[in-house]
């Protein structure tokens, strides 16, 4: 027996040292942790449960049948983060530079099938040189497998990505279908092809860093959700985001205790500025908000128009979705509705109320909007909110012009509570760009037009530019003071606790994409 036993230790010991101590000091040297080192610092202390050690690949070609590592690439198995159940898997760069053969997808697919079965989170932990080249078919097939399961388990259980080294050609596309990616600065990157074959084919000249690297991503092309200046901070990331959401779609987020006090928050009083075009940041309306510091943003880079993040309210997970007035003026266009629009889904498909924060003029004019599609990309926030059945409660801060009135999660697609503050203006549009219109023959043919339209326009504002008009209509549901919004959403939210939305029998919508 106890031979046996010397035995089994041995392979184990031979099996966590992946592909072994020479290419663990490069992934060092590369300022990179290995994957067996990144699932330690990602889960609970003594938790992680490691499945499928010994596997090893069943390749023959290319003089593969003698070399062989045990684990074949990829770390697996579960669990847990502040106590919660979750499944991972942890590419190894040290095994085949991390590349998926047949047997890593299978063992990829295992705990994916696992996490499904139990409802809890699966987190891929992504580094990894792509298919191995030495399969051919069989890898591709593989990578199809976890594509497949990607897509089955969406809206079921959360799918977290973390890119932490190399991620490019076809393994993009599992992190590209998960909830949310994180990407390490320097180190990682994804693209679908390279800077070379990016040379051969369109003759640019491009960084691999520049081409996918995490800064990219963050900001330009918003594939990457968060980013993190190492693999430590990237980790503890992770676990921080999956205090907001739930383990599967079936359970209500997690929620902090709590204890009433601070309902009345003053700061919020003055917060917006006498001149309704002067900005002011939405960042601090959110604070001035929720509950202290819980702010979690999603997308902070991509698309500042428009901010995106979960936060607590009462101990209580929410999302928030909030126009800012800092970037843009705050308008709506093609990158941030679809920047919001996701994150609607998302929140809709974990039982995570949503809070929209509403100080918008309008959708963004111009040839570029309207070449790239804003009116498809537009049309998605407002199927998204429309369609959510999760508690959703609005405050206007100040501007709601327009079809962004009705977008920007309104009565009339199903919001359940609408607030606005005193200086609101809910109306077609500014007052001075109404009365030019409106007014246009009477101005032109004053004795001073520039008085006349001061006028016309404070006619107008005054009709117009106030909460009252929707609220006379019951559009919104009350005019609140600033001070008491905190008190009023954390009431309206738990009121809205045991919401149920009959659905109406499909197989599903058909969102504009
Ligand atoms: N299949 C099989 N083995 C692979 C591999 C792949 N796709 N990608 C990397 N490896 C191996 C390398 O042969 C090397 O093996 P070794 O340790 O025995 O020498 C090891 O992984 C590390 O790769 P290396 O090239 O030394 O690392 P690097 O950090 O300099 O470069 C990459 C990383 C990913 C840029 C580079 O390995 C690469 O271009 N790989 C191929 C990418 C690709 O075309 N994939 C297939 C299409 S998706």
């Amino acid at each position: 027996m106890e031979d046996k036993i010397q035995k089994l230790q041995e392979k184990l010991a031979e099996a966590r040292l992946g592909g072994g101590q020479k290419r663990i000091d490069k992934q060092h040297e590369n300022k990179k942790l290995t994957a067996r080192e990144r699932v330690m610092y990602l889960l609970d202390k003594d938790s992680f449960e490691e499945l499928g050690i010994l596997v090893t690949h069943r390749t023959t070609d290319f003089g593969m049948a003698d070399q062989q590592f045990y684990g074949d690439g990829v770390v697996t198995g579960y669990g847990t983060i502040h106590g919660r159940l979750v499944y991972v898997f942890a590419q190894d760069f040290t095994v085949f530079g991390g590349s998926l053969s047949e047997t890593h997808a299978e063992k990829i697919c295992k705990v994916m099938d696992l996490a499904v079965k139990a409802g809890a989170p699966i987190i891929g932990l992504n580094d990894s040189g792509g298919a191995r080249i030495q399969e051919g078919v069989r890898s591709l097939g593989g990578y199809a497998d976890i594509f497949y399961r990607n897509v089955r388990a969406s809206g079921v259980i959360p799918q977290l990505s973390a890119v932490m080294g190399p991620c490019a050609g076809g393994a993009v596309y599992s992190p590209a279908m998960t909830d949310f990616i994180t990407m390490v600065e320097q180190t990682s990157y994804m693209f679908v092809t390279g800077p070379n074959v990016v040379k051969t084919v369109t003759n640019e000249t491009v960084s691999a860093e520049e081409l996918g690297g995490a800064q990219t991503h963050a900001a330009k092309s918003g594939v990457a959700h968060r980013t993190a200046p190492n693999d430590a901070a990237c980790l503890l990331d992770l676990r921080t985001l999956l205090t907001y959401i739930p383990q599967n779609n079936r359970e209500l987020p997690p929620s902090l205790p709590y204890e009433l006090g601070e309902e009345y928050r003053e700061a919020l009083q003055e917060i917006i500025p006498a001149n309704p075009n002067q900005p002011y940041d939405m960042k601090e309306v959110i604070s001035g908000i929720i509950d202290t510091d819980s702010f979690f943003e999603i997308h902070e880079q991509f698309a500042d128009n428009i901010i995106t993040g979960f936060a607590r309210l009462g101990g209580r997970s929410i999302g928030v979705i909030a126009n800012q007035p800092l970037a843009l003026a705050g308008v709506l266009d093609a990158d941030s509705s679809r920047k919001a629009a996701r994150f609607t889904r998302f929140c809709d498909s974990f039982n995570i109320p949503l809070l929209v924060l509403v100080d918008v003029p309008g959708f963004l004019p111009g040839t570029d909007q309207e070449w790239n599609g804003i009116i498809v990309h537009g049309a998605k926030l407002l199927y998204a909110l429309s369609e959510a059945t999760v508690p959703r409660i609005t405050l206007i801060t100040r501007k709601a012009y327009g079809g962004a009135y009705d977008v920007m999660n309104s009565k009339h697609i199903g919001a359940d509570l609408n607030y606005a503050w005193p200086v609101a203006e809910i109306a077609v549009m500014g007052a001075k760009g109404a009365s030019e219109i409106i007014f246009r023959k009477e101005i032109n043919a004053a004795a001073n037009p520039t008085e006349k339209l001061a006028e016309k326009e404070a006619e107008y504002a005054d009709t117009f530019a106030n909460p009252y008009r929707a609220a006379r209509r019951g559009f919104i549901d009350e005019v609140i003071l600033p001070r008491e919004t905190r008190r009023k959403l954390i009431r309206g939210f738990a009121s809205l606790e045991k919401k149920e939305v009959e659905q109406p029998r499909r197989k599903h919508g058909n969102i504009p994409l």
